[in-house]
């Protein structure tokens, strides 16, 4: 049988939730991953050190002592983050990033930031301490098309903020198109991206397959084959500016099952099988490691982990259901199968 022992990864991108939420899926992640880069939209948003290092504990408290899992928080920035904030971020030493959602652009973003040049102090700040500046890359302005909202984004905002802030680190977060990995392989070593699993594996096609597919529906939204194929090229490229972040994103089924479904894919459960399958069907397992488990840990200056995982091919079944709260939450290739399987 087909193994293959890699370095332990890490999730640069994901979402935990609070409360019971937060109990019934964090496991999944802790039980596959060492760490973990934790997305600060919660209601509401954590917005300073002493907010994330409360909810680091609430994190803690619900993680299986079995596993030795590190969350690793970031702050939601806003058009009123102060310096002060950032030095106190800087100054923990707990807080790894500051994320940049553009208001409206995404699940819990009311609050995020109207105008980047609002926060520009704050990212002299940020630049000054090392920290580094989280991108939901995607314009919202309702002239634009949504397939198109990264691209113009690229234009409008951030290739002029990369010009601005040359020294500031940059993660472009779950980037789906050509222009994307064209920008970000073009740019200096300050800026990085993060590639999600589905996005790799289904285009936009995949969201109409056989009718309406809400639990495919995330944001970015999927994008064209040629698109997909140009984010699959990228993680499996070598090129260290490129790693893991799952955006793996919780939401109850009847959320997502209705007139208005929620944006978000929870591919947590099985999340590393999902990414070796998709190096695997791009015979490109050997670069599954670097990607997975150093380039990541390599750009946020953090060492990379010890502990090894075996992976076996072998097929598993993708439950229908998982239990969330009160709810059910319907995880990403639900029945389907995968054919890698983590081994304990
Ligand atoms: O699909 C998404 N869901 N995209 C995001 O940017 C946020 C996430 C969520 O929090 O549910
Ligand atoms: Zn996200």
């Amino acid at each position: 049988m087909q193994t293959l022992t890699i370095t332990k990864p890490d999730d640069f991108h994901l979402h935990l939730r609070d409360g019971v939420v937060l109990a019934n899926i964090v496991n999944h992640t802790a039980a596959q991953f060492a760490r973990a880069i934790v997305m600060p939209n919660l209601k509401p948003p954590v917005v300073n050190t002493e907010m994330a290092l409360a909810y680091r504990d609430r994190i803690l408290q619900c993680v299986d002592k079995k596993y030795n899992f590190e969350p690793l928080m970031t702050l939601y920035l806003t058009d009123n983050t102060s310096t002060e904030v950032i030095m106190e971020a800087a100054e923990s030493n707990m807080i790894k990033a500051l994320k940049y959602y553009p208001a409206g652009a995404t699940t819990n973003s009311d609050q995020g930031v109207t105008d980047i040049s609002k926060t520009y102090s704050t990212l002299e700040a940020m630049m000054e301490k090392g920290l580094p500046l989280l991108v939901h890359g995607e314009v919202t302005d309702n002239d634009v098309d949504v397939f198109d909202r990264e691209s113009v984004f690229i234009d409008r905002v951030l290739a002029p903020l990369v010009r601005n802030f040359p020294d500031l680190k940059i993660v472009f977060e779950h980037i789906t198109t050509r222009a994307a990995v064209d920008f970000v392989t073009q740019s200096s070593n300050n800026i990085a991206a993060t590639i999600t699993p589905q996005h790799m594996l289904l285009n936009r096609n995949d969201l109409f397959k056989g009718g309406l597919q809400p639990h495919h529906y995330c944001l970015p939204v999927l994008k064209a084959e040629a698109d997909r194929l140009a984010v699959l090229e990228a993680a499996t490229s070598g090129n260290s500016k490129f790693f893991l972040g799952t955006d793996s994103a919780p939401h109850a089924r009847n959320t997502k099952e209705t007139s208005c479904g929620c944006a978000g894919i929870y591919s947590a459960y099985a999340a590393i099988e999902m990414y070796v399958e998709a190096f695997d069907a791009a015979d490109k397992l050997d670069k599954l490691e670097a990607f997975s488990s150093h380039y990541g840990a390599d750009y946020y200056g953090l060492p990379r982990n010890q502990e090894m995982i075996t992976l076996i091919k072998q097929d598993q079944t993708i439950p229908a259901i998982l239990p969330l709260g009160d709810n059910e939450l319907v995880p990403f290739l639900a029945g389907g199968t995968c054919s890698w399987q983590l081994k304990n």
